[in-house]
This record gives C-alpha cells, structure tokens and sequence, in this order.
C-alpha cells in the first residue's frame, strides 16, 4: 500500500472530532427541534382528533427550504402514533409518508401508499385505476384513519399527476369504513397558484407557515446537534456562530448550516486535526458551494452553460455589472468558435432567468431613463469555482485556457 494512503488511513484512526457523525446527516430527526415549539403545537392540535378516530383536517404547509418542514412533520407523526397505540389504537391510525421527488408519478404513489397499507403490489405493470382500486382495497380493509404525508408535493404539479391529487382529495366520498387526511408539504411558495382550485382549497382546510430561521436560532440548532456529534472540546468557539451566520444569510436554512457543519468537522478530521476551526468553516463553505455548482452545471443544457459562460468571460473583464446585449453578443462570439448554431436573444434571456433561479447569477430589471429598461446581471458564486465547474464539459474547457 502506498504510503501516502496509509498516512490517510493512519490520519482518520487517529483523528478524534466526531463522536457520531451520523446525528448530522439531513435525514436524522432529533428529539427536540427547538424553535418550532409553535408550528408542533399548531400541526399537532390540527392532527390531534385522529387519536379518537376522527377525521383531522388537510393540512398544508409552506416554507423554504431547511426550515425544519420534514422534520415537524415526522416528529408530529411519530408523536400521534405513539399516543395512539398507547390508547390502544394503534391499529387503527395509520401513517403514510410519501416523497414525491422520489414516488413522482401517480404509479409509485399509489404503490407506495398500498404499500405503507400492507398491501404488495408490482413495481410497473399495473393501470392507475387498477392499483388505485387496490388502494381503495386496503383502506377499507379495516376501518382506519390514515394521514397521508406528500412532502414535496410540489413535484406532482403540472403532470398528469395532478389527477392524483384531485382523487386523493375526493377519497372520503368514496370511502365507507375509513377516511383519510392529507398533509401536503413544499416549499415552492408559487406551488399552489398552478393547482387546481378545488384541489387548493381541499389541501389547504389548515395552513401552516415556517418562516426561515434567524441566526440566534440556527445557533440553538447547531448546539443541540453538536452535542451528539462531536467529541467534547472538538469545536473551536467561534465554529458555531460562524456556521449559523453563513447559513442564516442563505434564507435561514437549518440543512445548509448542519451541512456546512458536518463538513467543517470532516475537513479537520481529514487534517488529521483535533479540533474544527473557523477556518475548516471557510473551507467548507467552498467545498460545499463546488458541490453545489458542479450538481447545477451538470443538469444544465448546453446553451445555458454558454450563456454563463458569457457572464464568466464579462466578469474577468472586469465588466461587474452586465446587460443582456452584452452577454448576448459575447454568448454568439462563443457559438461561433464552438461552431455552434446561436440562439435568439429572447431566448437566452429566458436561460439568464433560469440562471438567477439557480443561484448563479442575479438578475435585476432597472430603468436606463430615456433609454428603457435594462437587465443587469451580477455573477453571484465565486469565479474560481464557476470556471472549474465550466471545465467538466470539455467542449468549454479548451475556451478556459
Ligand atoms: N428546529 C430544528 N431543530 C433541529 N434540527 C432542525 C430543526 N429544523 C430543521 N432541522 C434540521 O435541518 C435539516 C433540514 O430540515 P428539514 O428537512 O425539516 O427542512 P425542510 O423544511 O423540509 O426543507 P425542504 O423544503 O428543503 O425539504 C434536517 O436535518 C433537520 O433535522
Ligand atoms: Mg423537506
């Protein structure tokens, strides 16, 4: 074996920073969540006559991402459930979570939900309506209350699974032994404007906000969980007020300051360090935004990539504050070295939108006086990351000499 991996080696069986990295990882649910006192108690008085047997209403909930949603509504869940086999209910209340950014068709809800009911049911094959049958099937197998969680609910708009919606909140009518209650969950504030307006006001009998968290309270967050994470001693003190304040300033994400956590203290580890420190932080912020830009660049088309590329070859000269005529015309200067067919300039506008939604860049309408108005775009990740993110795609590559 090579020395240089038996130092690795030798460095991560020596280093002492983490106790239980595991209590880090986003899917982890706590036992407490401070500072979501409020919306617990909200969602749980809203659920709470399922206990007896009864009917809650649907609930909806809204907030932006890392905003604690998922976590509630597990918590709540797990909660209900507990009281409810307590009371020797347990077989009557049923629970079903589904994520529709990984169930994201009608088909796998569907089999999912028979699934989370008992009821096997095969991977494809099946129509709708036939595995919706065999869902109705299971619901009245027995008489029950089932919640149904859809978190990211947001992913089933627009497709044709938006018939699935309709029929789940239809399904009482249809039912005779059993009854079921929604709780719809996204954080995509324009989600129900795309609905259909039966459909949103069935959801949304309750609704339920999460406003983002500020930095005090990403601290609170960030202790709870360090607690169980780290060795004692293994933060610097400054490690924690650091993380909260980075994350607060992205819309108060309580995920992005776990994250940025988690791989502060992996960043020492792979030191070889002790101790996480401010500067682990920094570096993990970056490491994290690498991440973040490569994941988006891979997803993106290639004219979209060209189009940032434009902004990059403005930044580097110096051009801080970019129109769409500019990029534009450096966008078709780029098409013709790659002998590439140019798109309209509507067009690449439209991919500058979709730029600014993707957090590369920001996109600003002001007015130029007499001349009208004018987008400006500002780059908004650092240049030394974007160019390497640029570089995958070897056709941008050679332009990045
Ligand atoms: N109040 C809290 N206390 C402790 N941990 C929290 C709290 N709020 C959020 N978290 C943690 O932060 C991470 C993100 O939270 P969660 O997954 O609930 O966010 P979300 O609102 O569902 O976001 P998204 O919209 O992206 O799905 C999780 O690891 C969760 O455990
Ligand atoms: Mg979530």
């Amino acid at each position: 074996m090579s020395t240089a991996l038996e130092d690795i080696f030798q460095r991560v069986l020596t280093a002492r920073v983490f106790k239980d990295r595991e209590k880090l990882r986003p899917d982890y649910v706590p036992e407490e969540l401070p500072h979501r006192e409020y919306e617990i108690k909200r969602l749980g008085e809203t659920l709470a006559p399922a206990i007896k047997g009864v009917r809650p209403s649907n609930v909806f909930i809204y907030g932006l991402p890392g905003t604690g949603k998922t976590a509630v509504a597990k918590y709540v869940l797990k909660k209900l459930s507990k009281a409810a086999a307590r009371l020797d209910l347990g077989s009557g209340l049923a629970n079903c979570y589904i994520n529709c950014k990984y169930d994201n068709t009608s088909y796998r809800v569907f089999a999912s939900l028979c699934e989370q009911l008992g009821v096997k049911v095969p991977f494809t094959g099946l129509s709708i309506p036939e595995l919706f049958r065999r869902f109705m099937k299971a619901l009245e197998s027995s008489s029950r209350l089932v919640i149904i969680v859809l978190d990211e609910i947001d992913v089933l708009a627009g497709h044709s699974s938006s018939d699935l919606l309709y029929r789940l909140t239809r399904i009482n009518s249809e039912l005779s032994k059993s009854r079921v209650a929604l709780v719809g969950v996204t954080n995509d504030l324009k989600f129900t404007e795309s609905l259909d307006p039966r459909v949103k006001s069935a959801l949304g009998e309750e609704e339920l906000v999460f406003k983002p968290y500020d930095s005090d309270e990403l601290e609170d967050i960030l202790r709870q969980r360090a607690k169980l994470a780290f060795m004692e001693g293994a933060l610097e003190e400054g490690v924690i007020p650091l993380c909260a304040t980075l994350a607060a300033r992205e819309h108060g994400d309580a995920r992005r300051a776990l994250d940025l956590l988690r791989v502060a203290g992996e960043v020492a580890e792979r030191g070889g360090g002790f101790k996480v420190t401010e500067a682990h932080v920094r570096k993990a912020q970056k490491e994290l935004e690498r991440d973040r830009v490569v994941e988006v660049l891979r997803s993106m088309p290639l004219h979209g990539k060209l189009t940032l590329m434009a902004v990059y070859l403005l930044e580097r000269k110096g051009v801080k504050e970019k129109t769409t005529g500019e990029i534009y015309s450096l966008y078709k200067e780029v098409c013709k070295m790659l002998r590439l067919d140019e798109l309209t300039q509507r067009r690449v506008s439209d991919l500058i939108n979709e730029l600014d939604v993707a957090g590369l860049v920001t996109a600003r309408v002001v007015s130029r006086g007499r001349r009208g108005l004018t987008k400006i775009v500002k780059l908004n990740i650092n240049e030394e990351i974007l160019r390497e993110g640029l570089r995958e795609d070897d056709r941008l590559s050679a332009l990045l000499q």
